[in-house]
């Protein structure tokens, strides 16, 4: 491929969807149906996006199989989140989560039932009746497919509103006008290794995660951090970075994800004495403690020596006891998991089970309605013009320092629609596309000449995999100030040696070679994005357990870490703890 120069073809829309996972598609829906002219770029055929993996449910307070209220559903949100969530947000989802799950209904969603012909719900881990007494049935299940039929759902009303896919594009980097304004994006076609503009009068970032900087990941091929990347290249804060979350049931060897709703529907976790641990550690919820405490329960179990295998690496799931009928009804993929990825019948023996990465719940800063903030240099927060961020790959934030299982679908389908419908107000129709600056490319054509040119010795592969072997070490469930500042030294070197990767073959067509390779740089970012944030957060918090500070510190911890690339600079801004209408939930001790 010769050095790309000039005469970039472009093309105008409305608006351009980064991404074409739950919250794009939730995003894009809303503003194709008011008639705009909005273009989804995808990496992926939009059905294959990371969507599709979420297994056991999306939390909304229906109470149709035992009582609940919104007020619950956000007590245990701000609760599971360890106080560092923003309590307007929280608030605004838990309220209109049954609204969305109802319009999901309504729009084909083939959730199960209940025999009075209601949606099926099932427990899940944190969430509880009357504040934290007792388990409540909130998580409404597609039995544990319920990613799959929201994505298809959402597909095909998309389909019927002509939303116009780019599939198999991946856009490089933002277009921003001397104004700061985004004005769009430029992207690779990947069957033919062209790139073109994308103009828009709004760009929606719904990129996803970067659970593929870690090496044990229940996250797809395709999570790696790319609008986490185009952000902190455009100069943007990333949030909140330093919290990841580690899913306690990924298979022992494999990282595939095994659902909470096998806890929810009564499995339970099991030591080498055959004991239930989690009556130990959390004697009221159990095994459907929060996830940051279920997986330090296992860690812990596994570090004392309690762990199974010839190893002792893992403990069990046990799901025996459900009984056949209720795994082939309610667990179908988990059996079929069991038998493809651990090499058992899960209805006769249970199942190898870690700790494994699965979730970030930092990314970049925005407000209720999805638009991007940044620090103004005065103490306050600015909008960023043209730009919007939902689902994984934004920080609203919701999930405080650790997500609740079944929040993650809400988000995306709360915030894609919330963002839909603040764009659409803005009647976008009346207005034109801001001009683009002469250099509009140049950020992300220097990125691409930079690989096409590059004679260095450095492979992608190893690069990206040294990645992955740092975090995994220097990052993991229990940090120590040791770890976390070798693992800033390695990642800074990753750095380096990431600008001097080659790849020989130089072919435009469906070349994986040069995805990888632009992959990495948005690999880069976020690790050192979240290296850097945890290595200054001198406290433990939610997911971010550091055994040198074992304790919250909410005088000088109660605060969001802003991550900016240019420096690996660090600055903090402070946490909303006013909700919309009700009163502050104020920290205290999280036990369960
Ligand atoms: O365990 C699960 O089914 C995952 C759900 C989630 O991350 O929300």
């Amino acid at each position: 491929m010769a050095a790309i120069k000039t005469a970039i073809p472009t093309r105008r829309f409305d608006a351009v969807i980064v991404g074409a996972g739950g919250s794009g598609m939730r995003a894009s829906l809303q503003l194709a149906e008011a008639g705009l002219n909005v273009a989804v770029l995808s990496k992926v055929f939009p059905t294959r996006s990371h969507t599709v993996a979420a297994q056991g449910g999306i939390g909304a307070s229906l109470g149709n199989m035992s009582e609940d209220d919104w007020y619950w559903h956000m007590f245990d949100t701000v609760k599971g989140g360890d106080y560092l969530g923003d309590q307007d947000a929280i608030e605004f989802m838990c309220r209109e989560a049954p609204k969305v799950v109802y319009e999901l209904e309504h729009f084909g969603m083939p959730f199960d039932r209940n025999p009075d012909g209601t949606i099926y719900q099932r427990p899940f881990g944190g969430h509880t009746a009357n504040f934290g007494e007792k388990p409540v049935q909130r998580a409404c299940a597609a039995a544990d497919r319920t990613g799959h039929a929201l994505l298809h759902t959402l597909y095909q009303r998309n389909v019927r509103a002509r939303t116009h896919f780019f599939v198999e594009w991946m856009a490089l980097d933002l277009i921003r006008d001397a104004e700061g304004d985004v004005v769009g994006v430029l992207a690779l076609e990947m069957e033919t290794g062209d790139v073109m503009i994308l103009e828009a009068k709004t760009t929606i970032f719904a990129t996803g995660g970067a659970g593929r900087i870690f090496a044990a990941s229940t996250n797809a091929f395709i999570n790696t951090g790319d609008g986490m990347g185009m952000a902190a290249r455009a100069g943007l804060p990333l949030q909140d970075m330093e919290f990841w979350q580690f899913h306690p049931t990924g298979v022992s060897g494999a990282g595939v994800l095994i659902t909470e709703g096998v806890r929810g529907e009564g499995g339970i976790l099991i030591n080498s004495n055959g004991e239930r641990f989690m009556e130990r550690y959390a004697p009221t919820l159990k095994d459907l403690a929060p996830r940051d405490f279920v997986s330090r329960s296992m860690d812990q179990e596994i570090k004392e020596g309690r762990g199974c295998g010839p190893n002792k690496d893992h403990v069990l799931l046990d799901l025996r006891h459900i009984g056949k009928d209720t795994i082939e009804k309610r667990l179908p993929s988990i059996l079929e998991i069991g038998h493809k990825f651990a090499n058992v019948d899960a209805t006769k023996e249970p199942i190898p089970v870690v700790p494994t990465i699965h979730y970030q719940m930092g990314g970049i800063p925005t407000n209720i309605h999805g638009q991007v903030v940044a620090p103004d240099g005065a103490g306050g927060q600015k909008i960023v013009g043209g730009l919007y961020a939902i689902g994984e790959c934004a920080c609203v934030s919701v999930h405080g320092a650790n997500r609740l299982g079944t929040n993650s679908l809400l988000d995306l389908v709360v915030f894609g629609r919330a963002a839909g419908n603040h764009v659409v107000a803005q009647n976008l129709k009346q207005k034109v596309n801001k001009a683009l600056p002469k250099d509009a490319a140049d950020v992300a054509l220097e990125r691409l000449n930079r690989l096409e040119t590059s004679t260095g010795g450095e492979k992608v592969q190893h690069v990206a995999n040294d990645i992955r072997a740092a975090m995994q070490k220097f990052c993991g469930v229990f940090r120590t100030q040791e770890l976390l500042d070798a693992g800033v030294k390695e990642i800074m070197k990753l750095d380096e040696r990431r600008k001097h990767v080659s790849f020989k073959d130089k072919s435009k067509v469906f070349n994986t070679a040069r995805v990888e390779a632009l992959e990495l740089d948005n690999l880069i970012e976020t690790a050192k994005a979240t290296i850097v944030s945890a290595a200054a957060r001198k406290e433990s918090r939610g997911a971010h357990a550091h055994s040198d500070y074992p304790t919250r510190d909410d005088e000088n911890f109660m605060k969001h870490t802003l991550f900016f690339s240019e420096g690996n600079r660090l600055e903090y801004k402070a946490v909303v703890t006013k909700p919309l209408t009700v009163d502050t939930f104020k920290p205290k001790a999280r036990t369960f």
